[in-house]
């Protein structure tokens, strides 16, 4: 009952929104650099400005026993280089994934995702293929005041094999700027998050 109730405020929430424009932050990407080892993976990420979403696929071709990955952001205030956030850390998947099978809020986040397709969900890495489409996060108008920004991602997975011995086997640069945009089709927002059926 709740969680009807709770839909159709979304719908309520969604057609206003349809109706006028609103002031959003957006990324925009300038640049997508991407590459794999493609003996072992093939993968493609493509982003749509209009309906904004992004979509990756993933092909593994042989099975993967343990995967890091490498995550470098930096995220820049355009008016004032001063402010910069730098992201530098290394995230096992594997762990994560022992992680989001465990803990509830690890659930919750992996669920969300899972809603966007056919996500890793096991380690060792089974061959096969994978994807996350029309993938959005949910958004808040109220964000739109914060000041506009550059940022730049960059991403490399390694394959650890049994003698923690590294193999690069995907290395993604991405480039852009997160701009405020007048737009009529803001991605619901925390309504959004919650899960639909109870
Ligand atoms: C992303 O995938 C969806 C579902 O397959 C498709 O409708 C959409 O056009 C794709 N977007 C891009 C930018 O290719
Ligand atoms: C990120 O950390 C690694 C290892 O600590 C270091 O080698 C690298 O230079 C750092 N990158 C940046 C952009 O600071």
């Amino acid at each position: 009952m709740l969680w009807n109730g709770l839909a159709v405020l979304q719908i309520v929430l969604v057609l206003c929104h349809g109706a006028l424009a609103e002031k959003m932050l957006r990324p925009k990407f300038k640049d997508i650099k991407i590459w794999s080892e493609e003996k072992m993976v093939s993968h493609k990420v493509v982003y749509d400005h209009a309906d904004p979403h992004l979509n990756f696929s993933m092909e593994v071709h042989q099975e993967l026993q343990d995967v890091d990955i490498h995550l470098e952001a930096r995220i820049s205030n355009k008016l004032d280089p001063t402010y910069t956030t730098t992201l530098n850390t290394t995230i096992n998947i594997c762990r994560i994934l022992n992680f989001a099978n465990k803990s509830p809020v690890g659930r919750f986040v992996h669920g969300f995702i899972r809603e966007y397709g056919n996500i890793i969900d096991t380690c060792p890495i089974p061959k096969g293929s994978y994807f996350i489409n029309k993938f959005w996060w949910p958004e808040d108008p109220t964000t739109a005041i914060l000041p506009e920004f550059d940022f730049e991602i960059f991403y490399q997975a390694n394959l650890l094999d049994a003698s923690k011995k590294r193999t690069l086997i995907m290395n993604d640069h991405f480039t852009g700027e997160f701009t405020v945009q007048d737009v009529n089709n803001l991605k619901p927002g925390i309504f959004a998050m919650l899960p639909k059926t109870a």
